[in-house]
């Protein structure tokens, strides 16, 4: 089967020849079933996160023995099935989400680890959903638990978990505040309906953040998520409510920001580290509900993925620089 690999660590956008960290192969074992449960899935599509760049670039933080294939959540078509499956057949549409292997033709799971894909979900959007809006849906659900009239201030919004933030954020009827760079990020966020946009592009957060809020009679922000750290969360720390939530998503910015106590204290907020993969481990039953829950929310129309280019696994370094370097 084609699979892509990685075989050293290093910069995945570099062109492919006998040094780059990442080679197509296209003769490499299909995975055998290894288990009664275990059910082999022709991959329709994979995304890409910044957790896989991170993987091969060496700054993850699981660090996976060489070589391997990247790739966390996909969706597909079942293929085969070990003789002890007794939830899924062949032919059915699935999505998931594994520590690596999705980017390659085949991947086998146990079918416990499968949702299937409601009729009306587009087979390619439900390839991009687990990781992205797994990890927004359990902050704001589940750790935060947003509600209706409560004011998210969403860092990052046009990255993919931001933009996850603020559509379940609008789902959950609260009033969504999200922050960018650049005009034509700024707007595409405006037709999602959101109902502040801050660019930070032209300026600081502050000041935009408390006029809307002011005109909108509102006192301050409940509920932060932040993927991008550094500057710009110690800047939105300033418009924090009593009692306000912080979710410690990820540091885009490259910069952990520091958080302090005796303010957390003063002001009673609540602050959640975040690792949605590790539910998978310590608390498989709530992210199982999470992910029907959002499936569900993207049958509706409730949710949409925003694909922005597809490539071909044969295109892997395009992929990489595309994402990553196009920013
Ligand atoms: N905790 C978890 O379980 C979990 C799950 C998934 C992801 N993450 C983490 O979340 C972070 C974002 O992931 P992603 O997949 O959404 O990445 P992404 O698609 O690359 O988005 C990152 C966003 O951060 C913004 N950004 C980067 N540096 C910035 C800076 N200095 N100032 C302001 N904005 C900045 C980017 O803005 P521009 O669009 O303007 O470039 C972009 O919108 C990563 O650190 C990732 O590891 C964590």
């Amino acid at each position: 089967m084609e699979a892509l690999l990685c075989r050293k660590i290093g910069d995945p956008t570099v062109p492919l020849s006998e040094a780059s960290p990442i080679f197509i192969s296209t003769s490499y074992p299909i995975p055998v079933l290894d288990s009664s449960t275990a059910v082999r899935v022709r991959v329709k599509s994979t995304s890409l996160n910044y957790a896989n760049y991170l993987q091969i670039v060496g700054k993850y933080q699981e660090k996976p023995p060489l070589p391997f294939i990247p790739g966390s959540d996909y969706s597909g078509v079942v293929e085969a099935v070990g003789n002890e499956v007794s939830k899924l057949k062949i032919g059915d549409r699935v999505c998931s989400f594994a520590a690596l292997g999705s980017f390659a033709e085949y991947i086998v799971a146990d079918e416990k680890e499968l949702f299937l894909v409601p009729d009306g979900c587009d087979l390619v959007a439900a390839g991009a959903l687990l990781v992205a809006f797994g990890t927004s849906h359990v902050a704001l659900v589940h750790r935060a638990g947003l509600s209706s009239g409560q004011v998210l201030l969403v860092l990052g919004a046009a990255g993919g978990v931001g933009l996850s933030a603020v559509q379940i954020g609008k789902v959950c009827g609260a009033t969504v505040i999200a922050v960018a760079r650049g005009a034509e990020k700024v707007q595409f966020l405006k037709s999602l309906g959101i109902d502040h946009v801050v660019d930070i592009s032209k300026g600081n957060i502050f000041g935009s953040v408390k006029e809307f809020l002011k005109a909108r009679k509102l006192k301050g922000v409940d509920v932060l998520y932040d993927p991008v750290g550094g500057n710009l969360t110690k800047e939105s720390l300033k418009l924090l409510n009593w009692g306000a939530n912080i979710l410690v998503i990820g540091f885009a910015s490259g910069e952990v920001p520091v958080i302090p106590a005796n303010i957390a204290l003063v002001k009673n907020w609540t602050i959640h580290g975040l690792y949605w993969g590790s539910y998978k481990i310590h608390q498989p039953g709530l992210l199982k509900d999470s992910v029907k829950e959002l499936l569900s929310w993207l049958a509706k129309g409730l949710i949409s993925i925003n694909v922005f280019h597809t490539y071909g696994l044969s295109e892997g370094t395009q992929m990489f620089r595309g994402t990553i370097c196009g920013r």
